[in-house]
């Protein structure tokens, strides 16, 4: 935690010096209209994490034909482990200050968080860092997580629900595992199960991290005297917690626990972002932001 701040205090102070260098040699003219589209993701060093990447990127350029796009990674674990790989990843505020520093003035950030958590609010605080400095994009807009108002809520529940594995059976249930948070914006996950259960009542959603946790699931699966189960991720890219935490075989995963209280476990390892049904979604996010860019 401290380390990122510091991250964001290094890279804000670095543009601010090179910018403050820029004015002063008198180059502070005014720079030409350059619009950029930013994909911020949380990052993953697991390999079958890039399809989803993949679909992020061609759905965006699909849509946004010629605006330049780019990536930045929030988690800073995973940017200094792919760093050693001598892979360099931006952080969203080393990207933003190196797209100022390429002459973009107006630039459409889009979060691929699920929830409007703690880390979309880091987010937030990074992009009004750059309000009111010197040479950097005159405006900054931020598309919304993929669950952010409650006509979300509707287009997540359908997307769900148009994204179960076809060839489940009847009794069988499906499992998804969401990050969850102690934010309070983990509510979400329990009223996306509740409106998606209205529909199909063997839908789940617990979490890793939050409320309900895979204890909870289990006496709910139990209630419905379930035998067979479903193992799904509800975040965009099916990374660690999606191989290890939900699909592994250590003791303490998802898939372990489940299969030692008497259920059969068929996991899919397949990020969100990877089904066209909750692309849009946050494409649609992302369309609103680069309009509020004009
Ligand atoms: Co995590």
């Amino acid at each position: 935690m401290q380390k990122k701040s510091l991250a964001v205090f290094l890279s804000l102070a670095f543009l601010f010096i090179a910018l403050a260098g820029a004015q002063a040699s008198g180059h502070g003219k005014e720079k030409p209209p350059k619009k950029g589209i930013l994909l911020v993701v949380f990052g993953s060093t697991h390999p079958e994490a890039q399809a989803a990447f993949n679909a992020i990127a061609q759905k965006t350029a699909a849509l946004f034909p010629g605006v330049p796009v780019r990536f930045a990674y929030t988690s800073h674990i995973i940017r200094e482990k792919l760093a050693k790989e001598g892979k360099a990843l931006e952080s969203p505020a080393q990207a933003l200050a190196n797209m100022a520093n390429d002459g973009f003035t107006h630039v459409a950030v889009q979060s691929f968080h699920t929830i409007p958590g703690k880390e979309f609010h880091d987010l937030l605080s990074v992009v009004r860092g750059f309000h009111g400095m010197p040479d950097a994009p005159q405006k900054i807009t931020v598309g919304a997580p993929l669950l952010n108002t409650q006509e979300d809520m509707d287009k997540a529940a359908k997307a769900l629900l148009a994204t179960l594995p076809k060839t489940r059976k009847p009794g069988e249930a499906v499992v998804l595992m969401g990050h969850g948070t102690p934010h309070p914006a983990n509510a979400m996950y329990p009223a996306l199960m509740w409106q998606t259960q209205q529909t199909d009542s063997g839908v789940f959603i617990g979490t890793v991290e939050g409320y309900p946790g895979p204890d909870e699931i289990l006496a709910a699966l139990k209630k419905q005297d379930v035998k067979k189960i479903w193992l799904m991720p509800f975040m965009s890219v099916a990374g660690d917690h999606a191989k290890n935490d939900m699909a592994g075989d250590e003791e303490d995963s998802w898939k372990s626990r489940f299969t030692k209280a008497g259920l059969s476990c068929e996991p899919v390892l397949k990020g969100t972002a990877e089904y066209p049904e909750f692309l849009d979604i946050w494409m649609a996010h992302l369309a609103s932001a680069v309009k509020e860019l004009e």
